[in-house]
């Protein structure tokens, strides 16, 4: 199956209307009705939101003022307080949700437990105590690095209730990684597992972090909190490190939520940009409450008849936004899964579907590709028919996956909604609502009401229908992230300097180039930065660059991403060689492992070529855009003037 093209995606002109039947039973269930909401936010869309906060979300003390905006800083409910645990959890227990699932899981070997709103309470309180005696403060930040499992959100429901915030970690990134992140968050106690499941093997975890910590390694951090999950034997340093499980035996179960100014720090999720370590983007309390909430209700149609599976990890943002927080806020039944498809059970996401009756499912374009290979005899096989609605999300579905998706998995049945969002928007921007929005394949349609969003030139200007721009968003929305974290200046640079509008306007842009076509659809197109997408995972190729830059043998590398079927991007990295070394295919592979190694598996290079030049500007740039044609195979495209040697490109030619 190939990628689709921008002309194939444009020439796309199938519709599909929401089913009468989704449309009669969901929240909002007509065109007429999102426009009405629409047009109300953006009319006033502090009233539009405060109306909201008021009736959605339970307030400690009310705020004085709906959006304070010192472009590009926004606060929102300022002088309010509330806490986020509260109304995932607390709020649920004086009604009869007390008893209703809030979190199933299911282990990849295949072990399941089921966690009530009360049960889920009480775990969370009781860690939150455990923190506490680890002398774990407000303020205090958390490093998480864990496998799916339950004590992940219990995790950072914790850290929400005593105010200390989180930086989750994604269990598949390498010791490296994770000690960049913890030193940058200056974590006071990093909480993680023994290891975890995939693909059939056991992942270490604690040993990466005791490689993370080595030699003083996070002089900040000052405990180590183990949950056991493998029972594999791993060191514990005296003093440092404690089993979860003993701890837990003396926590009290009563811990009352702090209560938390709005603006206060909820947590800390580093992402890849363009240039240098990855960034932290900052979310705050009350903000991200409402609009995780919101979209759940709206976009998701969460209802208590649910249940919903979105099979992120917790380590990304969609994990985060739509596992934990958005679906418990609505006092939702929130599925986690261990497991991915693996060879031994690579029909496993449909076992779990039948068995737990799913209604909503939430993945990644790049996981439907997989099961479109792996063959339709596998969904064939289950019962899928509790589904009712389909979401995607990550990087742009090209519409065959789309159409699969709603043939094979959907029954022609079931709404897709295809979210584009970032770490840094908190939610989705720009989606269906399932009961209002028709869809077309590979378009994510049309902003959240209160979001307002534009395609437009490097003046701000919106470019005409059709025409390819930057994707814009021209009004501060609740959970738009504050800045990156401890470095506010490259939040002014990154986010809010590459377009430049009209005295007076502030236009949020996070690399992404987009289309609206006729009816206002939106058709997002990629990244236009250094940044590439790989399996719906954001990676900077200058960090992968550091990472082959630190082996011994290489001088230089550029990468950039070439297009690849299944993953959508695949890693391709141009190398020059120190003067001692010759190119191998044993090198290869051992480049391969070292970038592994100093990221994680998700950054190796599945292409790596030698070269002894790389083509630059005359003032020493790395020219991506030819290195990105050679590497998909294509003819050179565009401007090559400004090249400094010409010959550069016959050789990289010919290295083919
Ligand atoms: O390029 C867009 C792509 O993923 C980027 C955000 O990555 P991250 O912050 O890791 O968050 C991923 C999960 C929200 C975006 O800049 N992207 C995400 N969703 C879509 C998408 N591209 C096209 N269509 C989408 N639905």
């Amino acid at each position: 199956m190939t990628q689709p093209t921008i002309e194939s995606i444009l020439q796309e002109n199938r519709t599909f209307a929401p089913p009468a039947e989704f449309s009669q039973a969901a929240t909002i269930g007509s065109m007429e009705q999102y426009r009405e909401l629409y047009d109300k936010a953006k009319a006033d869309p502090a009233a539009f939101w405060a109306e909201l906060a008021a009736t959605e979300l339970d307030w400690f003390q009310k705020w004085d003022q709906v959006l304070d905006w010192q472009p590009p800083h926004g606060q929102w409910f300022v002088g309010g307080k509330l806490n986020i645990s509260y109304n995932c959890l607390d709020r649920h227990l004086t009604t009869w949700r007390k008893n209703k699932a809030a979190l199933i899981w299911e282990g990849e070997p295949g072990e399941s437990v089921t966690l009530t709103y009360a049960q889920l309470h009480r775990e969370v309180c009781k860690m939150a105590n455990v923190f506490k005696s680890l002398g774990v403060k407000k303020g205090d930040r958390v490093g998480i690095y864990m496998p799916m499992i339950p004590e992940a959100a219990i995790a950072m429901l914790a850290c929400a209730r005593i105010g200390a915030p989180h930086s989750v970690v994604f269990g598949g990134f390498s010791a490296e990684a994770l000690k960049t992140r913890l030193i940058d968050a200056e974590a006071k106690l990093v909480v993680t597992a023994d290891g975890g499941y995939r693909k059939d093997k056991t992942i270490p975890l604690k040993p990466a972090v005791d490689a993370a910590l080595a030699h003083d390694g996070v002089p900040s951090v000052e405990n180590v909190l183990v949950v056991q999950r493998t029972h594999e034997k791993i060191t514990m340093e005296p003093g440092r490190d404690h089993w979860w499980h003993d701890l837990k035996a003396g926590a009290s179960a009563v811990c009352p939520a702090e209560p938390m100014d709005s603006e206060d720090l909820l947590f800390i999720l580093y992402t890849s940009g363009t240039t240098g370590n990855p960034k932290g983007v900052v979310h705050t309390t009350a903000g991200y409450n409402l609009y995780t909430h919101m979209t759940c209700k709206w976009t998701l149609d969460l209802k208590d008849t649910d249940v919903y599976w979105c099979t992120a990890d917790v380590g990304w943002i969609t994990g985060h936004s739509y596992i934990v927080y958005g679906p418990l806020s609505n006092g939702a039944t929130s599925l986690m899964y261990e497991g991915v498809p693996r060879p031994s059970n690579p029909g496993c996401f449909w076992d779990v579907i039948e068995k737990y009756g799913v209604t909503i499912f939430y993945t990644a374009p790049t996981a439907i590709r997989a099961f479109i290979k792996l063959g339709e005899h596998l969904p064939n096989a289950r019962d899928l028919s509790s589904l009712r609605l389909l979401g995607t999300v990550g990087e742009p579905i090209n519409p065959e996956a789309w159409m699969w998706y709603h043939k094979v998995i959907g029954g022609e049945r079931c709404p897709i909604i295809d979210t584009w969002w970032q770490t840094e928007t908190g939610g989705f921007m720009l989606t269906p609502l399932p009961g209002a929005t028709p869809t077309k394949p590979g378009s994510a349609t049309l902003p959240f009401p209160g979001i307002l969003a534009d395609v437009v030139d490097l003046e701000g200007n919106p470019v005409k229908d059709g025409e390819g721009g930057y994707l814009v968003i021209t009004h501060p929305w609740p959970s738009m992230l504050r800045t990156v974290y401890g470095d506010d200046d490259r939040f002014r640079r990154t986010y809010w300097e590459h377009i430049q509008p009209k005295e007076g306007q502030h236009f949020y842009f996070a690399g992404d180039g987009a289309r609206r076509d006729a009816d206002g659809y939106f058709w997002v197109m990629g990244r236009v930065d250094d940044v590439i997408n790989v399996s719906g995972h954001r990676l900077g190729t200058m960090e992968i660059e550091s990472a082959l830059v630190s082996h011994p043998a290489v001088a230089e590398a550029a990468v950039v991403g070439r297009t690849d079927d299944l993953k959508g991007e695949d890693v391709f990295a141009f190398v020059t060689l120190e003067g001692d070394y010759t190119g191998s295919d044993a090198l290869i592979n051992e480049l391969k492992q070292h970038v592994a190694k100093e990221i994680g598996a998700i950054a190796r290079p599945g292409d790596i070529r030698f070269t002894d030049v790389l083509p630059k500007t005359r003032s020493g740039k790395i020219m991506r855009r030819l290195l990105r044609n050679l590497a998909s195979g294509q003819e050179i495209a565009g401007d090559t003037s400004t090249l400094e040697d010409r010959s550069v490109l016959d050789k990289l030619r010919g290295g083919a």
